[in-house]
């Protein structure tokens, strides 16, 4: 598509082409380079898509994870709810499991295996991702995702109502997406007052078009204090998700009291849920 439009449009500068018309190239080089930003993110998606298959239907990828995809995600992603109880002074995973039964939930960037998907009851539950389309279509969800409703959609725009969410999750995804600022903007817009971010994000100096956006320490506090969040408790360890990070940061944070952020978004045909999935994966 972009070789085609870059054709037709010098060709039509061509014609066009008069004195006090010489800027054109210029700009139209400007539209090229406008055109390829705006295809990068699919070159992204169909990268991570490639990805996510490889690791859950190829044995080379059980190799690499250490198991099956559902036993190994499982159990991590049970984990990282685990450490969620312990810091909210929940006394064992029961007293978790019955406190998730009460929680709207939303996580972002939730990948084919969330932690949300680890709880055996919600309030509700939302994973929102642009390849959860991708997903789906591909028989990547594992039955655990049956309990969920996932939402085909980035997380700077999420079609959902203002203060819906009593707890937000996004883990091994802030580095990952276009926009992190209007990502945690949206998702002040999406917890209720006093709501919780539940935050995990490797610390990292190497970047590719994968991982965009590289967090110091440093930086994904200034990010987070800019967003209006206020640290409940956070920690640094040597634990990472991508081989080239040197650590990863993880927080539990509140949404301080206040007026919700007016709702920005309509509801659009993004919702897949999991009753519609084909269930395509033994
Ligand atoms: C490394 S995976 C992490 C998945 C899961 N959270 C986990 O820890 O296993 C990153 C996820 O972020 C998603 N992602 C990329 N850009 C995004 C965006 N703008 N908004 C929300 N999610 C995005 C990708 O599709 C992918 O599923």
């Amino acid at each position: 598509v972009t070789s085609a439009l870059k054709s037709r449009l010098k060709s039509l500068a061509a014609r066009l082409m008069r004195p006090g018309l010489a800027d054109l190239h210029a700009r139209l080089d400007d539209l090229e380079r406008r055109i390829e930003r705006l295809n990068r993110p699919a070159q992204k998606f169909e990268e991570e898509l490639r990805f996510w298959r490889w690791i859950i239907t190829t044995d080379e990828g059980r190799e690499k994870i250490g198991g099956p995809f559902e036993e190994v995600f499982g159990r991590w992603q049970r984990e990282r709810l685990l450490e969620l109880g312990r810091r909210l002074g929940l006394s064992d995973e029961a007293a978790l499991d019955r406190w998730c039964a009460g929680q709207s939930v939303v996580e972002i960037g939730a990948g084919p295996y969330p932690a949300v998907a680890t709880a055996p009851a919600w309030r509700r539950a939302v994973a929102v991702d642009p390849l959860a389309k991708g997903y789906a279509r591909e028989g990547l969800l594992p039955p655990a995702c049956n309990r969920i409703t996932y939402i085909d959609a980035a997380g700077e725009d999420v079609p959902l109502a203002s203060g819906f969410a009593d707890l937000v999750i996004i883990e091994n995804a802030l580095d990952h997406v276009t926009d992190p600022e209007a990502v945690l903007m949206e998702i002040r817009r999406l917890l209720r007052p006093e709501g919780l971010l539940w935050l995990l994000v490797d610390l990292s100096t190497y970047s590719d078009h994968m991982h965009p956006h590289p967090f110091s320490e440093a930086r994904i506090r200034a990010l987070l204090a800019g967003a209006g969040f206020e640290t409940v408790h956070d920690r640094v360890s040597d634990h990472k998700s991508h081989p080239k990070a040197y650590g990863e940061y993880r927080a539990l944070l509140r949404r301080p009291e206040g007026a919700a952020p007016a709702a920005n978004v309509a509801q659009e045909d993004v919702v897949v849920r999991s009753s519609l999935r084909p269930s395509t994966r033994a």
